[in-house]
């Protein structure tokens, strides 16, 4: 093989591993390679990033949430735009206490051009109220991808590859106090991981965007719940986990407010 043909073989299986593991596209990676059959050996450049360590998404100046909703809309990157009625780039408060995310939109979602609008919606609404949430006041709504997959399939690894940077900008732009990931699909690709729900959900992992660290906790999709009543249970408690963890915060807030007020004299 030549240099050539063995660097097009290993920017193919970065690409794969990529898509496989990740479910986007990582940094491309430096390689050097020799014509010499001798030296089948590939030499990456010790300063090249490793598969491990995706590189920092992107985030351009004056960023906008109607910027990225206007991109959203207009975007061809990836097959779902030729099936999608409308995009639903994502809806809510602007400085939100909790993010919530999803997988993608579904049928009625297609048809609205807005995240949760359907059944499945109308619970996640109802969970989301059962510990004071609302997309109305103190949460923002978003999916890993933004178009409709034909008949609700699983996005695919190149679909959300050109999907992420999307909701990596949201996050980046509303700093959510927490993240809730609804399912599997929206916890994997985030999480960067193929475990399963049930052994991702019930307890705080860290999601970080920017130069933030942000609490992120799984829990089931509002449509595992409405196929299998089972999951009511568990999600409840993932509810109460992320209702604990929002008041420790606000009681840290408070301590911080009142340590604030100096008595007269004081300064
Ligand atoms: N399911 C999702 O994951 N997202 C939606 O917006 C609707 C259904």
């Amino acid at each position: 093989m030549t240099a050539d043909e063995k660097l097009s073989l290993a920017r193919f299986l970065d690409l794969a591993t990529d898509a496989i593991r990740y479910g986007y596209r990582s940094e491309e990676r430096e390689y050097q390679f020799s014509d010499d059959p001798a030296q089948a050996a590939v030499l990456p450049a010790t300063t090249a990033p490793t598969a491990a360590q995706p590189a920092a998404p992107p985030f351009p100046d004056g960023d906008s949430l109607e910027q990225i909703a206007a991109e959203v809309r207009a975007c061809t990157a990836c097959s779902l735009c030729e099936t999608r009625t409308n995009a639903a780039p994502g809806e809510g408060a602007q400085q939100p206490l909790v993010m919530v995310i999803g997988e993608g939109p579904g049928a009625d979602e297609d048809a609205a051009g807005r995240p949760f609008v359907g059944k499945a919606g109308q619970l996640l609404d109802k969970m989301l109220a059962s510990i004071e949430l609302s997309r109305n006041s103190n949460s923002f709504i978003a999916n890993v991808v933004k178009c409709r997959p034909p008949n609700n399939r699983d996005p695919l690894p190149e679909e959300t590859a050109a999907c992420i940077p999307f909701l990596e900008r949201q996050i980046q732009i509303l700093k959510p106090q927490f993240i809730l990931c609804a399912g599997r699909i929206a916890a994997q690709t985030l999480l960067k991981t193929g475990e399963p729900v049930g052994k991702l959900r019930g307890t705080f992992k860290t999601l970080r965007i920017g130069d933030r660290d942000i609490p992120l906790l799984v829990t089931y999709h509002p449509s595992a719940l409405l196929r299998n009543e089972e999951f009511k249970r568990p999600a409840w408690e993932d509810l109460k986990t992320l209702r604990a963890a929002i008041a420790d915060q606000a009681a840290i807030a408070d301590q911080a407010a009142i340590a604030d007020i100096s008595a007269p004299g004081e300064n």
